[in-house]
């Protein structure tokens, strides 16, 4: 069976004396607002996570009279900050804020509008920027200028309010580990029988060679706990010595005990960097969605089961989608009514495909 989750209705709400009366941040909403007005009747340190792409500066105009199409980047810059600075007030001391922003090229020239707005919240010292996770975007829009090479990359800036925010580094790409893992214990003894008959055939002393070996099986264990992704050993008299930089603390080793153990933190290190399509999802209305997978990714990142998932430019939902389905609280905002509906329709598919999961499991 998979995940199943009881269905709280979504509220859509469109007329401001609703809006007064939002305190119960304990259901799922989805409300057609301008997000500048919407997050003032949000409470103080009450959201875990505020993931979000606001649209891009004067990249198209979603016709909802929101964020975007402003004359000059300052302007732009300051209508995000003015949402970012709510956006710091109201997440928890745990929380963190998500925001992805693209960039513009003008006459020519990249404004370097995420740069801009990241700068900016440096300069105000409203947040700490702990990482700057770069999206690798496996088929870019083939643009026709033949003197550029292809964009092919977005930032998705991760702030925090104090170093007691809330980090679940395992979760992120885990299914990379679970991958690798299996490869890994291959890997491992393959590796390792090799360096034993090595060790064996050395001119290292008997107790040099124990020491080699216990150490080899150390390494090995690591590799299938997954904890490494493999390793390297040089051995005196067998393999060429290192030199220079690292290659110093090396040479003492082999020096005095006979051999080095290089240990390679590959695919089981959790990178800065996620790879990822640009989302088609079939009959979509919205022209700018971003990737589920990486909204999934950070989610799992940075929030656990019943945490509250804000996203203050909702688009098509996808945010709502992803917080739905990892069983997370959400509350999206989004000022074009054409997409709130049409967030609203996606989140009830997905609760009707999890209905249907449930009744063939009970079959
Ligand atoms: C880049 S899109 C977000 C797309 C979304 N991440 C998705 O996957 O569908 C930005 C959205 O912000 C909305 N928007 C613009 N200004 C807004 C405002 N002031 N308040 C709320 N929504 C706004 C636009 O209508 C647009 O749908």
């Amino acid at each position: 069976m998979r995940w199943c989750w009881i269905w709280l209705n979504p509220q859509s709400i469109g007329d401001d004396n609703f809006v007064d009366n939002i305190v119960d941040m304990d259901s799922n909403k989805i409300i057609c607002a301008d997000c500048k007005d919407f997050l003032n009747k949000i409470p103080s340190e009450s959201v875990d996570l505020v993931i979000t792409s606001p649209p891009y500066f004067q990249q198209r105009e979603y016709g909802g009279g929101g964020i975007g199409n402003e004359e000059c980047i300052d302007s732009y810059i300051e209508n995000i900050m003015t949402v970012f600075r709510q956006c710091v007030r109201i997440i928890k001391k745990t929380g963190s804020i998500v925001f992805n922003i693209g960039d513009k090229y003008i006459d020519g020239n990249l404004v370097l509008a995420p740069y801009r707005f990241a700068l900016c919240v440096q300069k105000e010292r409203l947040a700490k920027l702990i990482n700057e996770v770069t999206w690798v975007k496996i088929n870019p829009a083939p643009k026709q200028d033949p003197k550029k090479l292809i964009p092919a990359t977005e930032p998705f800036f991760i702030f925090v309010k104090s170093h007691e925010y809330f980090f679940n580094k395992d979760a992120f790409l885990e299914y990379k580990d679970m991958f690798f893992n299996g490869k890994r214990k291959n890997a491992g003894n393959d590796v390792g029988k090799k360096y034993c008959a090595l060790i064996e055939n050395s001119t290292l002393s008997d107790k040099q060679k124990k020491m080699a070996r216990d150490e080899l099986q150390e390494v090995i264990g690591e590799v299938k706990q997954g904890k490494l992704d493999s390793f390297r050993m040089k051995i005196k008299g067998i393999h060429a010595l290192p030199y220079g930089g690292q290659g110093g603390g090396r040479l003492n080793q082999i020096e005095t005990k006979g051999f080095t153990i290089i240990k390679i933190y590959g695919n089981s290190m959790r990178k800065d960097v996620i790879e990822s399509t640009v989302e088609t999802i079939k009959g979509n209305i919205h022209p700018a969605v971003y990737p589920e997978f990486i909204i999934q990714e950070l989610i799992k990142l940075l929030t656990k089961k019943d945490d509250i998932v804000l996203d203050p430019f909702l688009g098509s939902g996808t945010t709502a989608v992803v917080a739905q389905r990892l069983k997370r609280k959400y509350i999206g905002v989004e000022i074009k009514r054409e997409y709130v509906d049409y967030a609203e329709e996606r989140l009830r598919k997905q609760q009707k495909e999890c209905q249907n999961d449930l009744f063939e499991a009970l079959l």
